[in-house]
């Protein structure tokens, strides 16, 4: 993979000093000190700050192959042989018989296609395509796909096969008067046997085994057609990922193949849709927003390689793909459109981000005329989503489906563009912003440089940004250490988005303690909801597999949210304690008042105690609490990092009664690297409980490392 960009080589020397740092942190688990007993005390009647409606949601990117090879259902990889110029990747030669003769070979990728293989373009998306030569066939002989890391093969399932093929001869090519003759004598012609029947299968990777198989009819014909099959397995089909997807004929010929397909059932069944187990995951995150389209994902390597998403809508077939940000590239199966409709079917709002002009190589576009058609394009790609069906854009969202506008109340300009050395963002983020907010006033721009963290490059020209995105990528003692920050920022300033952010421990998902960093560093949000208006974690998806023969991983970046492979997938115990923050909020700021919270001390990295700095005290007891003014309904969490348990006394003061028995969802653990994994997926997850004996004044035991809800019925009438 080739990281050659300044801010991925910048991001990489980060994240080697947060593993040092780990690594020693992880080592040394200082015993915190233990004194007087915890009071936490609540003063329910100044409940009077509103928490964020909108504090929870998701980012999400290309990235780990979130999209192709994770929620897009989308199972052959390469389906358009754009992946790789010089192979086919993912594709490989099936022959039953050592003695049937063939060959595949990738058409048409690189800029000079040969004489004899023009004319093989379907359209502008679909110049490159596979081709097929079997000289001789001694029964079955074919393609295979491996999918990603696999096919995924599941009982009494349907799956929608489609793909382009034509059959030719193999002949002398017809040559223009200029052109030179070959210098290699011309290959023996193959004659054209090519039409009949071609079977479709779904097996094994050995071949031994057929999970599912249909057959097309394949015309005499020397131009492309598109086919479509079902393959629908058996009920008592063992599902496995060790699976292959094979089209054969057994017939000489020239093959040629092109936008091959296969499409399990999808979320909702709708069609080009996504991954049924990984939406539902989402889904039951309850996310308020969704962030999109990155992240470095947005911006691209280089200027052009910024997401296209004029050439991510429409049909399928008419999507080029593009250069990805992460060593790939994205099939932009799922596109604009479909990121909208995705947060729809999540009953969640978009948080779209707008290429604004810088890319990871370190180029930008300073602000001025050369700027202008990227303020366009974003004008135009807001029109997309909220423009109505009178507008340009608007119909056309229309004629692909979706004449409803989407909400949308924040565009995001760019992506950390603090690492945009030339100081440009002041004149690029204006730029934009006076050219939104003069068309869509509604709309609010978020800047992504705050001044709290970056403040010699903040924007400092026109308004102060309403709204500024703050990301953090931690460990968990800095997490520790920090979770109270919010407590003491200027309410004057700029609200704040935390739009991307994660305890960075344990990979490819991340383990317990980074669960008990984010935890702590939630209840920080939560506390100062009031500011802190949006929050989501990153990265969200990752692909877990390996390659079996090299060992190379899926995934670019470590500490992922929700892990999977070809077949299954798994929430990490930091996915249960997004959830769990995400289900049990109230609307409004509960106030409180703590005293006696033991300290623990956060361990000195070599360079620290060489430079002689002393070891930080840090918490081991987090809290927040949030109540529902309409239920009365009182949401208490408290986080346990250290490993004993802690009693901690609680007052409920300013109600007038509490109902004597409590929801408890407590997500923990025996040790802090505990973890879930695609083979024990569910070590770690909330166990709810009830309790009796809530009073207004009680004191409850936490486990070591542990979170803990506690929904507390508050009101007059028990
Ligand atoms: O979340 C992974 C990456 O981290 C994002 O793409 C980028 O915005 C950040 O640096």
């Amino acid at each position: 993979m080739k990281f050659s960009n300044t801010k991925l080589i910048m991001k990489q020397k980060t994240l080697k000093k947060l593993g040092l740092l780990l690594s020693i942190a992880t080592s040394f688990f200082i015993s915190p000190v233990f004194s007087q007993t915890p009071v936490i005390s609540l003063d329910i009647a100044k409940a009077n700050k509103n928490v964020s409606p909108m504090l929870y949601g998701l980012m999400t990117e290309e990235i780990n192959h979130s999209y192709d090879g994770g929620l897009y259902a989308e199972l052959i990889r390469n389906r358009i042989f754009k992946d790789s110029k010089t192979e086919p990747e993912g594709w490989s030669l099936v022959k039953d018989s050592p003695s049937t003769e063939a060959d595949i070979k990738l058409i048409g990728a690189e800029e000079n296609v040969p004489n004899d293989e023009r004319r093989n373009g379907i359209n502008g998306a679909m110049q490159a395509c596979l081709r097929l030569t079997v000289e001789k066939a001694d029964g079955r002989v074919g393609v295979a796909n491996e999918g990603y890391w696999g096919i995924p093969v599941r009982p009494s399932t349907t799956y929608k096969a489609s793909f382009y093929i034509k059959g030719t001869d193999r002949r002398e090519p017809p040559r223009w008067p200029w052109e030179p003759k070959p210098t290699t004598p011309p290959l023996p012609v193959i004659e054209n046997n090519t039409p009949g029947p071609i079977t479709v299968s779904i097996e094994s990777n050995d071949g031994k085994t057929v999970y599912a198989k249909g057959t097309i009819n394949l015309e005499k014909s020397i131009y492309w057609k598109q086919y479509e099959v079902n393959l629908t397995t058996s009920a008592d089909v063992k599902p496995t990922k060790d699976a292959r997807f094979v089209i054969s004929t057994n017939r000489v010929g020239v093959y040629y193949f092109n936008f091959v397909s296969l499409f399990p059932p999808s979320y909702d069944n709708q069609p080009n849709g996504f991954r049924v187990d990984l939406m539902q995951k989402l889904v039951n995150m309850k996310p308020k927003f969704l962030r999109f389209p990155g992240g470095n994902f947005l911006e691209g390597p280089k200027i052009t390689d910024a997401f296209p998403w004029k050439t991510t809508l429409g049909p399928i077939a008419n999507r080029p793909g593009h250069n990805g940000s992460w060593g790939y590239r994205a099939s932009d199966g799922l596109g604009l459109l479909e990121f909208l409709e995705w947060t729809e079917d999540m009953g969640a709002e978009p948080l779209l981000a707008v290429y604004a002009g810088y890319s990871l190589d370190g180029d930008h576009i300073d602000a001025g005329p050369l700027l202008k058609p990227y303020v366009d394009d974003a004008l135009d790609e807001i029109e997309y989503v909220i423009g109505d069906t009178s507008t340009y854009w608007g119909a056309k969202r229309a004629a692909d489906g979706h004449p409803e506008p989407f909400k949308l109340k924040y565009v995001e300009i760019g992506n950390e563009d603090w690492f945009d050395r030339s100081n440009s963002y002041d004149g690029r983020f204006n730029q934009f912003r006076n050219a939104i907010e003069a068309k869509y006033p509604q709309l609010t721009c978020i800047s992504t440089i705050p001044a709290t963290q970056y403040p010699a490059m903040k924007v400092t020209s026109g308004e102060e940004p309403k709204v500024v995105d703050e990301h953090y990528y931690r460990n968990s003692w800095d997490m520790w250490e920090n979770a109270s920050q919010y407590d003491k920022y200027d309410r004057n300033g700029p609200k704040i988005f935390v739009g991307e952010w994660a305890t960075r421990e344990g990979a490819p998902t991340t383990n317990l303690n980074a669960a008990l960093g984010d935890a702590a560093w939630m209840t920080g949000m939560e506390r100062n909801s009031d500011l802190v208006i949006m929050s989501c974690y990153a990265p969200l998806f990752v692909n877990v597999s390996k390659d079996s023969a090299t060992g190379k991983r899926a995934w670019q970046w470590d500490s992922d949210l929700i892990g999977y492979d070809a077949l299954n997938s798994y929430g990490s115990p930091s996915y249960y304690v997004q959830k769990l923050f995400s289900h049990y909020l109230g609307n409004k700021i509960v106030p409180a008042t703590v005293s006696n919270i033991p300290l623990q001390k956060a361990p000195l990295s070599e360079k620290d105690s060489a430079e002689g700095k002393t070891a930080k005290s840090v918490p081991t007891i987090f809290y927040s609490a949030t109540m529902n003014d309409t239920t009365g309904a009182l949401y208490l969490k408290i986080v346990n990092t250290s490993p004993k348990k802690q009693t901690v006394k609680i007052n409920l003061d300013g109600i007038s009664k509490v109902a004597p028995e409590a929801t408890i969802v407590t997500v923990k653990s025996n040790k802090p690297t505990d973890t879930n994994t695609i083979t024990d997926p569910e070590k770690i997850v909330p166990e709810t409980t009830t309790e009796k004996g809530m009073r207004k004044n009680f004191s409850r035991i936490f486990p070591p490392y542990s979170v803990t809800v506690l929904q507390i019925q508050t009101g007059n009438s028990f």
